[in-house]
């Protein structure tokens, strides 16, 4: 017991002389102290701190702590309604209706381990890890309110989770926002720039760095459901971000709802971030007694570059924030009839395509939309999740006996959280809909949403995937939601209540999906919003991977997947080979380039074989081939961005094993150089440099050093649309 005391203070320190709380990670120190009026301010989240530096940061701080003008000062979570006019981390209505809260510490609590949200996904501490908790717990000057904020350290990782929880003590209260993390940053040498993914639906996560000038930038996303147009995911860096040198700190949330991450850089120079829950349209009635629990934020922080930190991070996420038998497996080859056969096909189809996917190596065949109802087109059915035996007469139990008979496993399309206004469902719950009686809502591809916030629309969605899991033996679910949230209203809730819909939807989407995974953990769920449009830390807690987005052309992906890369490990992406000239784009690219593009994540098949050359058809099987051989370095290796695709005429990335025996290199050069110009070569990173290792392709050997130097040149043969696979083995 008292050496597992010691451990966890290890982890987090107590000074009472100097009121400082110590959070040190392995690289890195989060150091919060309380100043004389008892507010946590921020004193450094950085690079490691010694014990001489902390007490010499806290007596330098301390001269300045009590300046009665709040917003010169670091605060760790400020709340609105005094002389810090920054955009507050809290901002609440209290009984009298008043907007003025003054929230000082209380007390605190050092613990191993974490605790969870409630109602929300919470974060891993699996057996062995070091993460320690402090919560600190504070009150309002009336005594109204009681925060607790929550900083759990993954110190292997250099890992702080936070959230927020209010408790509302007396009368009733509303929430006008609530963060679940906020960060004062000091005035530094050079301007913050931030990283951010902005972008739409088939080109999600394109990689925006800028430069955070005077005054208040929101990436936020709004739409509910689907966020296309922004990850929940921004990095601040000092001067432009480098891959691989110097600080950067990241922010990420493990939510999936409308979401917030601001930065606010004051007139001094000084930034602040606040993440959490949008307040774009959210208000939350709390009455006496009840509580309010705000999502975690990951907040990572690496001094070598976006590199590193994305390395921390994809550790964190696959390990730490994806659960279940699946985290820890291999992912199937899947072949999915969408792009094949869209809408159109029959039980023999289906059983045909999954007999050339089985010659070709696949594993599992997924039959996407279009099997239940009355669905030839995307005006109908959603609800509806029952067999369509016009395409089906032998029921979804019959083309899963004959899928799984071929030795494939099986798995379906669902939408659950959406309903066609041409639906037996709709019509027999009209009220179902997430609208209110007399304003009925626009449809988008001709779909409504049902209200998640009711339990019986939970109950019934529950048994009905329950029930085709367990009739056909499902072994896959794809879980798509193709519409965001407008208009929204429900006659479940009292007039005072309208304003919570987008939170209390997620809260119950969540509440599905996670009755269903604790139900059948074997069944792997892959998450879609209209491709990548709401790929998050939230939902990765439920589904192990996510469809990165409806744009498969390989140039394209490459930038899609990039971008994802920042914050998401490649085994959390579903990335396929699909038909050409490309559906979206229109372009042809090879076999070659569309297989290792998709080979750089969860590969996957999205075409009909019949259709393909046998020069196509034998590449394609050639390349399932080797990525089996290289699925587990891929789940497990550590990415390393080489060139960068939005930047140059070539990019490139490799996966490197953490024991650094092995490493897959990709390259690609969407068009051919100029004639007359020598190869460029490649430099890689992160191998060992004293190991020599073998490039088989190529049939060279070569230090890590010189590699790491540059003395590798791809073979990119000619032509455009090139691209090469390179495997290193350390003899
Ligand atoms: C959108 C998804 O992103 C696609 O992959 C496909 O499943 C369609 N929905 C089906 O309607």
């Amino acid at each position: 017991m008292v050496g597992f005391l010691r451990e966890v203070a290890l982890v987090i320190e107590f000074d009472p002389e100097h009121s400082t709380f110590h959070l040190k990670g392995n690289s890195s120190s989060y150091l919060l102290a309380l100043s004389p009026s008892r507010d946590p301010q921020l004193l450094h989240w950085g690079a490691a701190l010694g014990d001489g530096d902390v007490v010499q940061l806290a007596r330098l701080w301390r001269t300045k702590a009590g300046d009665p003008l709040l917003e010169k000062l670091r605060r760790d979570y400020a709340s609105f309604g005094n002389n810090d006019l920054r955009s507050p981390a809290l901002h609440l209505e209290h009984p009298d209706g008043s907007r003025i809260s003054a929230f000082t510490y209380l007390e605190h609590e050092i613990t191993a381990g974490k605790s969870v949200p409630h109602g929300l996904p919470g974060t891993l501490v699996e057996p062995g890890d070091k993460a320690a908790t402090l919560r600190l717990r504070l009150v309002d000057g009336l005594r109204a309110q009681q925060l607790d904020l929550y900083y759990t350290l993954y110190p292997e990782m250099d890992i702080l989770v936070r959230r927020a929880v209010i408790k509302q003590m007396k009368g009733t209260g509303c929430i006008q926002k609530i963060m679940s993390a906020s960060v004062d940053f000091p005035v530094a040498a050079r301007p913050y720039w931030s990283v951010s993914l902005p972008g739409d639906w088939a080109r999600e996560r394109m990689v925006q760095k800028a430069e955070l000038k005077q005054g208040l930038v929101r990436a936020e996303g709004r739409r509910g459901s689907q966020f296309h147009d922004m990850s929940p995911f921004l990095a601040v860096s000092q001067g432009p971000p480098a891959e691989d040198s110097g600080p950067v700190w990241s922010f990420a949330l493990v939510y999936s709802g409308n979401w917030l991450i601001e930065a606010e850089t004051h007139p001094s120079g000084r930034l602040r971030i606040n993440a959490g829950i949008n307040d774009f349209d959210f208000k939350w009635r709390l009455d006496e007694g009840e509580s309010f629990d705000a999502p975690e934020c990951v907040l990572a922080f690496a001094s070598g570059g976006l590199g590193a930190m994305s390395r921390n991070l994809h550790d964190f996420v696959r390990g730490r924030v994806c659960r279940g038998p699946w985290r820890d497996r291999d992912r199937p080859v899947l072949l999915n009839s969408w792009e094949g056969l869209h809408f159109g096909f029959k039980h023999e189809d289906i059983v045909a395509l999954a007999a050339e996917g089985k010659a070709l190596g696949a594993e599992l065949l997924v039959l996407d939309d279009g099997w239940f109802g009355k669905r030839d087109d995307d005006r109908t059915s959603l609800g509806d999740w029952v067999e369509d035996v016009r395409k089906l007469p032998q029921g979804i139990r019959g083309l899963s006996r004959d899928i799984h008979a071929l030795g494939l496993k099986f798995g379906l399309w669902f939408e659950p959280e959406s309903v066609s206004p041409d639906s037996e469902l709709f019509r027999k719950h009209p009220g179902w809909g997430l609208t209110l009686a007399g304003r009925p809502g626009s449809t988008h591809r001709t779909q409504h949403v049902l209200d998640m916030s009711r339990a019986e629309v939970r109950d019934h969605l529950f048994e009905r995937l329950s029930h085709t899991i367990e009739d056909a033996g499902l072994d896959y679910i794809k879980w798509d939601m193709n519409r965001p949230l407008w208009e929204l209203g429900s006659d479940a809730w009292p007039a005072g209540r309208q304003s919570e819909l987008s939170h209390r939807f997620i809260l119950g989407t969540y509440e599905l999906m996670g009755r269903l995974r604790d139900r059948y953990p074997e069944v792997l769920v892959e998450g879609c919003a209209g491709g990548g449009g709401r790929f998050d830390l939230g939902m990765l807690c439920y589904q192990p991977q996510f469809w990165a987005s409806d744009n498969t052309d390989a140039l394209d992906r490459v930038l899609i997947q990039w971008g994802g890369s920042l914050f998401l490990p490649a085994v959390s992406v579903g990335a396929h080979i699909s038909g050409i000239p490309n559906q979206l784009t229109g372009r042809s690219t090879p076999m070659r380039l569309r297989a290792l593009v998709a080979m750089s994540a969860n590969l996957g098949i999205e075409l009909d074989p019949s259709t393909l050359s046998r020069q196509d058809k034998n590449e394609l099987a050639t390349a399932l081939a080797r990525y089996k051989e290289i699925r587990r370095l891929v789940r497990l290796g550590d990415l390393y961005r080489l060139e960068d695709p939005f930047a140059g005429p070539r990019s490139a990335w490799s996966i490197v094993a953490k024991d650094k025996s092995e490493a897959v290199v990709f390259v690609v050069q969407p068009l051919a150089s100029l004639p007359g110009l020598d190869p460029r070569p490649l430099r890689l990173a992160g191998l060992d440099p004293a190991a020599d290792y073998r490039i088989s392709d190529l049939d060279q050997t070569w230090s890590g050093a010189a590699l790491m130097a540059g003395c590798l040149l791809p073979d990119l043969g000619k032509g455009d649309y090139a691209g090469a696979m390179v495997r290193l083995i350390r003899r």
